[in-house]
């Protein structure tokens, strides 16, 4: 033990579930909460405190005690190194799915007031080698690379074992001198490759046949030629320009577009008039089928993607937030998706949506505590929670995605 070791406070502790966040919920004999970070459910850990307040402290783990069955080494060298892009990979698989669907349950019922909703686990996904968008930093000498855990330092990559291969081979093959920031998109299922320098391109390095765009060269409205990448979902081809948001992973995006399938019930996408909220560029739209409704996305790159992707269909793209949208006028449709960013839909997203009169909504979730709110907003305009089912597009991490249906209770 290390004299600085020595010096932080101790305390050994049996902890509890792990929490939105990725931490373990433990608590002291005198009732405080102390939220571990490496902990698991069940494990007898000593914890080093490095936050303390009244009622709750933080720690991390400095010893297990007492391991749990469910404990695996994790494999990726630049965890060890302070990498803080996984937090969740010491645990087994199993586990991390578990512990999702217990996350989601808790906030549901300690923030959306929502008990005994019937939550499943969702189908399994890789949970390695999948990500095909990889955001990043850039140290002094020009590597990409991921931040330490508990710092804005860069912790340059050669690769990174929950990134697709084709991610693997921009980070090792690469030099970006004078770059803050770069975001690496692949294809997984076309081979494109594409890198959006911040705040410019410059004197990049970067291996053959990789797109290079500056993110000062993305105006949004016209995007940069060349610089898009294309992907395959569903059998459906997707233009997606360096400033237009897209899922993580093909596979996982399609997991997604069956759970949505399902949270729609009995309503047949390809004649129903759908409401495609925050559709991006339009992934549940075209991967569903649908011929008749309106994509709303405020951002323009993706509302260009989208007028692209959906050409041929009777579907109205409005580049312009829901809320705008929505106060122009009343619109009815059958049903909605919505999948709106980690803040959730808030107050003014949950009365667009009850503004359509849809009887079937599929709320697409990325934030624990937002779905709960937005599902206690939904309940009480008049919706009746049919049941979760979560996508983990984000194996390794605390990240969950959670698909909710909701049907049309009253009027
Ligand atoms: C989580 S992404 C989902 C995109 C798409 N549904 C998909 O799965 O690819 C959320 C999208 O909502 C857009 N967005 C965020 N706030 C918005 C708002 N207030 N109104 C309309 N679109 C918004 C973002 O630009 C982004 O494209």
């Amino acid at each position: 033990m290390s004299a600085a070791e020595s010096s932080v406070p101790q305390i050994e502790l049996v902890a509890e579930r792990l929490v939105a966040g990725g931490a373990c919920l433990a608590r002291e004999p005198s009732g405080r909460v102390v939220l571990v970070d490496g902990a698991l459910p069940g494990e007898r850990v000593r914890v080093a405190l490095t936050q303390q307040k009244k009622t709750l402290a933080k720690g991390d783990v400095f010893e297990v005690v007492e391991a749990s069955p469910q404990r695996v080494a994790p494999p990726c060298p630049a965890l060890a190194a302070g990498c803080g892009g996984c937090d969740l990979q010491h645990a087994t698989h199993d586990l991390q799915r578990a512990a999702k669907a217990g996350i989601v349950a808790d906030a549901l019922a300690r923030i959306g007031r929502l008990r005994d909703v019937a939550i499943d686990a969702g189908e399994y996904l890789d949970p390695w080698a999948h990500r095909t968008v990889l955001r990043c930093g850039v140290d002094a000498d020009g590597r990409a690379g991921l931040r330490h855990r508990r710092s804005n330092d860069v912790l340059a990559l050669d690769a990174c074992p929950v990134a697709h291969p084709l991610v693997d081979e921009v980070l090792a093959g690469s030099h970006f001198p004078g770059a803050e920031e770069v975001t690496v998109r692949v294809g997984a299922r076309t081979g494109e490759r594409l890198v959006v320098v911040a705040p410019s391109a410059g004197a990049v390095q970067v291996p053959d046949g990789v797109q290079v765009v500056g993110a000062d060269r993305l105006d949004g409205t016209d995007p940069h030629p060349g610089a898009a990448v294309h992907e395959v979902v569903a059998r459906c081809r997707f233009r997606i320009s360096g400033g237009s948001f897209f899922q993580s992973r093909p596979d996982g995006a399609e997991a997604l577009v069956r759970a949505v399938r399902r949270a729609l019930g009995t309503v047949d996408p390809a004649t129903a008039r759908v409401a495609d909220l925050y559709g991006g560029v339009g992934l549940f739209t075209v991967a569903l089928g649908v011929r008749r409704g309106v994509l709303v996305e405020r951002a323009a790159s993706s509302a260009a993607d989208a007028r692209h992707n959906l050409a041929g269909r009777e579907v109205v793209v409005v580049a312009d937030s829901v809320e705008a949208w929505a106060q122009d006028r009343a619109h009815a449709f059958d049903a909605v998706v919505a999948d709106p960013a980690r803040a959730g839909l808030g107050a003014t997203g949950v009365a667009a949506v009850a503004r359509t009169g849809a009887g079937r909504v599929a709320l697409v979730s990325c934030d624990p505590a937002a779905l709960a709110r937005d599902a206690r907003g939904l309940v009480d305009a008049g919706y009746r929670v049919v049941g979760v089912e979560l996508v983990d597009l984000f194996p390794q991490t605390h990240h969950v995605e959670a698909v909710t249906a909701f049907e049309l209770d009253g009027p």
